[in-house]
């Protein structure tokens, strides 16, 4: 197989060093600029499960935009959607109904929500979920667990990342995944002033195994927090909609007050959601919140087309058949090598790590070389299949991770 070079993206990179601090930022950053000797940086043009570098390469693309690409790139119902509500209006003077038909759309489907609310990122609404688990309660402190990612206010940040102070911290308690025990610890201590929990619904962290709920953890979490009177706010932005179609909570069994949406509703158009229950509508109506960009109607579009499309294909079916599929696949190849894959956290959005290699260090060589023969993936976060991956897809990533695996072996690292 050719192994694909990188010279315009890393030309482009240096340019935009000039203008823009880093070059490129936050989670598509070029990390240790090594990095970009085996990933692209800089994307031209896309189209279904692929994307094409800068540099002409073309890619299937297990990280999916990070999540918001669901369906695949350029999906002609959704885009057709989009355009049709552009050239009627955007973002006006006014709301558009587009926010009423999107509202009753997640009402319908989500079983806890009697309301939804609308943002653009998936930390707007995390925030904002935040705020009203404070005005409902008059409480201060908000449990989270240890590892779970709510976008990057300070709050959200481990304290010691640049410009993060303690204080933001001062009224956030972390406890680990899956520890009932520890909640009951922290909510009789200091029960009183707890105004909300947040957590992913399941745990999906960056550099760790995930891990998926313990046997009846969100049932015991739920009683807990209902007797208690805390608010009880599940992070549904990464894996909404993929898991079920009413919520990853109905995929679990339990019942949250505030659900946060965003990566999966609009196939890649900016929009995120909050949703909730009756108790909380009046409160929530109370909270001051909004965003310059916050009403444009053509993501809402975009959005309902997207939710139509996921009902008309069965999708989370779909992406526990075509993740589980290739997950098969990658296991029985790494075998074939003599490595184990650890794969965990659910199959659509799988987190790999090869067993043998505590350093990591084969593990990121293997997912460069996976990269540098057309799969981009990634080598600490989970990665993410749409409904636009094939088995022609699937088929042509095994033969690249089969010829990875045997260039990583021949380098004894
Ligand atoms: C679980 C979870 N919550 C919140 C966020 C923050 O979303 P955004 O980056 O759109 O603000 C993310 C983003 O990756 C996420 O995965």
């Amino acid at each position: 197989m050719n192994t694909y070079e990188y010279p315009e993206s890393r030309r482009l990179f240096e340019r935009a060093c000039h203008v823009i601090p880093g070059g490129i930022y936050g989670h598509f950053n070029a990390v240790p600029l090594s990095r970009a000797e085996a990933f692209p940086l800089y994307a031209a043009r896309a189209e279904g499960a692929r994307f094409w570098d800068v540099d002409g390469n073309e890619f299937i693309d297990y990280l999916c935009a990070y999540g918001p690409m669901i369906l695949g790139y350029g999906h002609p119902a959704v885009d057709e959607a989009f355009r049709r509500q552009m050239q009627q209006a955007d973002t006006v003077s006014l709301a558009s109904p587009k926010m009423i038909e999107l509202a009753e759309m997640l009402v319908d489907r989500v079983a806890i929500a009697d309301w939804a609310f609308f943002a653009k990122n998936g930390a707007d609404v995390t925030s904002y979920a935040v705020t009203i688990a404070r005005a409902a309660t008059g409480r201060n402190k908000i449990i989270a667990i240890k590892g779970g990612y709510h976008g990057t206010h300070p709050w959200m940040q481990p304290p010691g990342h640049h410009g993060i102070r303690l204080d933001d911290h001062a009224h956030y308690i972390r406890i680990p995944w899956n520890d009932y025990d520890a909640l009951e610890r922290v909510v009789a201590e200091q029960g009183d002033d707890i105004a909300g929990f947040i957590a992913s619904p399941y745990h999906h962290p960056v550099f760790e195994d995930n891990a998926l709920p313990a046997e009846g953890y969100w049932q015991q979490v739920q009683a807990l927090l209902r007797k208690r009177g805390i608010v009880f706010i599940i992070d549904d932005v990464r894996s909404g909609f993929r898991l079920h179609r009413g919520g990853s909570n109905e995929r679990y069994g339990f019942e949250p007050d505030l659900i946060c949406f965003c990566k999966a509703l609009a196939n890649g158009y900016p929009i995120s959601a909050l949703v909730g229950t009756e108790a909380l509508r009046t409160v929530t109506a109370n909270v001051f919140h909004t965003g310059s960009y916050w009403y444009s109607a053509g993501p809402m579009a975009a959005a309902m087309a997207t939710l139509e499309e996921l009902d008309r294909l069965d999708a989370p079916r779909l992406f526990e058949e075509i993740g589980t599929k290739l997950n098969d696949g990658l296991l029985r190849i790494a075998q074939s090598h003599g490595y184990t894959l650890k794969i965990t956290g659910e199959p659509s959005m799988a987190y790999y790590r090869i067993t043998e290699d505590p350093s990591t260090i084969l593990h990121q060589r293997w997912n460069a070389e996976c990269t540098r023969r057309g799969a981009y993936v990634t080598p600490h976060h989970n990665w993410f299949v749409s409904t636009a991956h094939t088995d022609a897809d699937l088929e042509r990533t095994w033969a690249i991770a089969d010829e990875a695996f045997a260039v990583v072996k021949n380098e004894g690292i």
